[in-house]
């Protein structure tokens, strides 16, 4: 049976895939919505997306993605919600002359992957040294040493916690309800009794809100709500950092394709507005075991989550010395953890969870590569709803245990093993 869309239905976490969501049922004439947010502000400071800016990349390794990434992109292009933040500034993929055997490896699938995919076909820029990278990417004083990939133009970033912003807008006019801070802080879910059918939740502020679905969409958080995910699911950050520029230093970097060295980590034009340049030292991802209950849950405070890794602050001044090292010793500045929920494989999770009969629905495992999917990510619940069954095996809920190493099989970006981050020293900044 179809659903009814005047079912209430409760949306916990009003971060990218919960928003994403929110909008898509409403546009479709869901009349009865109502979405939990732990945070007493949208754009949630808890939000993974909570940034300046998100690469919007259209490749992957994967064709499965290639093909949802190349119709989110449609999107980021067009539709007059999303379209405001996009930058199609292009996305230079490159390895250093230091990169090891597996992330050159990786960059070449990636080079194959688009070289053979006929949507690229006049976007791509081979660079093979240095001076083909500075031809795409003139903004770059440094010496690129040993720097080789090639330049996607059907690519760039948008400005994600804006985007996040516009979004909430167009959910309230659509007539979604809102509860933030304590009232929207969900601390369990209600169940009809000796079942798993889910009935709705109850807030830190002690309110309860019934619903006959219920969606979590609580991000790198989902297992505090549904501590049966763990299994499956390991709240992993990585460190942000951020150098001010002046508005002139700014303008001599306008244009820069966000570049993405896969033996270091990625960095972005200048904001406009702010004119702060975003880092991230991509390693191989940082994690944190709760202590009451063992599982791998982010910090629960915001303060807790506002520094990074000194290792982090050695790699992003090694990236920046080599592309602009005019730059790459200032002050770091707004340091922050953002977190995301990790897969084994990096699939997301996007089913009915077991035994529910169809009364919860959970939205995780981004593995870090969420974002840019915001405008299409709505759909995908949709049809979960409709189908009343998740029809691409990919997207299951899976009875699988974690590889707890955290090695990883075949991801492309993890070259390196999860750290907790109580084994590793704090950057004094
Ligand atoms: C450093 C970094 C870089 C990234 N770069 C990219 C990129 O370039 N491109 C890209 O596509 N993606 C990127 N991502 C990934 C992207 O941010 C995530 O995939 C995306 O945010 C996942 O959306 P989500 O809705 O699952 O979780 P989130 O956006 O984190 O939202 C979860 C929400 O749930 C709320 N919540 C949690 N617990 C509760 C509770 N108990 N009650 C109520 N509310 C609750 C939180 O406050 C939050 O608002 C990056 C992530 C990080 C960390
Ligand atoms: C990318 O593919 C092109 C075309 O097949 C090839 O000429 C180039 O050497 C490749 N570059 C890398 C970095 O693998």
């Amino acid at each position: 049976m179809p659903p009814s869309k005047t079912e209430p239905v409760l949306i916990i976490g009003a971060g990218v895939f919960g928003l994403s969501t929110a909008h898509k049922l409403a546009t479709s004439g869901y009349t009865d919505i109502t979405v939990l947010e732990k945070d007493d502000r949208i754009p949630s400071r808890f939000s993974g997306g909570y940034d300046l800016n998100k690469i919007i990349r259209s490749e992957y390794i994967d064709p499965f993605y290639t093909q949802h990434a190349l119709n989110a992109i449609r999107q980021w292009q067009t539709n007059p919600l999303y379209q405001p933040y996009f930058r199609q500034v292009g996305f230079l993929n490159v390895v250093t002359g230091e990169a090891n055997e597996v992330v050159r490896n990786a960059l070449a699938k990636y080079n194959k992957s688009v070289a053979e995919n006929p949507a690229f076909d006049g976007y791509l820029v081979p660079c093979p040294d240095a001076d083909h990278i500075r031809r795409v990417a003139p903004q770059f004083t440094g010496a690129l040493p040993g720097w080789k990939g090639y330049l996607n133009g059907l690519a760039g970033y948008a400005q994600s916690s804006n985007a996040m912003g516009a979004c909430f807008k167009a959910c309230e006019q659509l007539g979604v309800k809102f509860k933030l801070g304590a009232d929207g802080d969900v601390a369990e879910l209600l169940y009809q009794p000796g079942t798993k059918v889910c009935v709705g939740a109850r807030t830190k502020s002690g309110a309860v809100y019934k619903a006959s679905r219920t969606i979590i969409a609580a991000g790198g958080f989902v297992a505090n709500v549904l501590p049966s995910i763990a299994e499956q699911v390991t709240a992993i950050c990585w460190g942000v950092s951020h150098i001010q520029l002046t508005p002139e230093e700014s303008e001599q970097m306008r244009g820069m394709p966000v570049t993405t060295v896969r033996d270091i980590g990625f960095f972005f034009e200048p904001d406009p507005a702010t004119h702060k340049v975003k880092i991230c030292y991509m390693g191989g991802g940082y994690t944190h075991t709760a202590q009451n209950n063992g599982k791998s849950i982010p910090y629960n405070s915001l303060a807790e989550s506002a520094y990074i890794p000194a290792e982090d602050v050695k790699q992003t001044r090694r990236m920046l010395r080599m592309a602009v090292p005019h730059i790459a010793e200032r002050p770091l500045i707004d340091t922050h953890l953002c977190w995301v929920a990790d897969t084994d494989n990096s699939d997301y999770i996007i089913d009915f969870v077991p035994e529910s009969d169809s009364s919860l629905v959970v939205l995780s495992g981004d593995s870090g590569h969420g974002f840019k999917m915001m405008p299409i990510f709505g759909d995908f619940v949709q049809d979960l709803l409709d189908a009343n069954t998740q029809k691409l095996a990919r997207w299951r809920w899976r009875e699988v245990k974690r590889d707890a190493a955290g090695t990883g099989k075949q991801i492309s970006w993890r070259a390196s093993a999860i750290v907790d981050l109580d084994s590793t020293p704090r950057a004094k900044l």
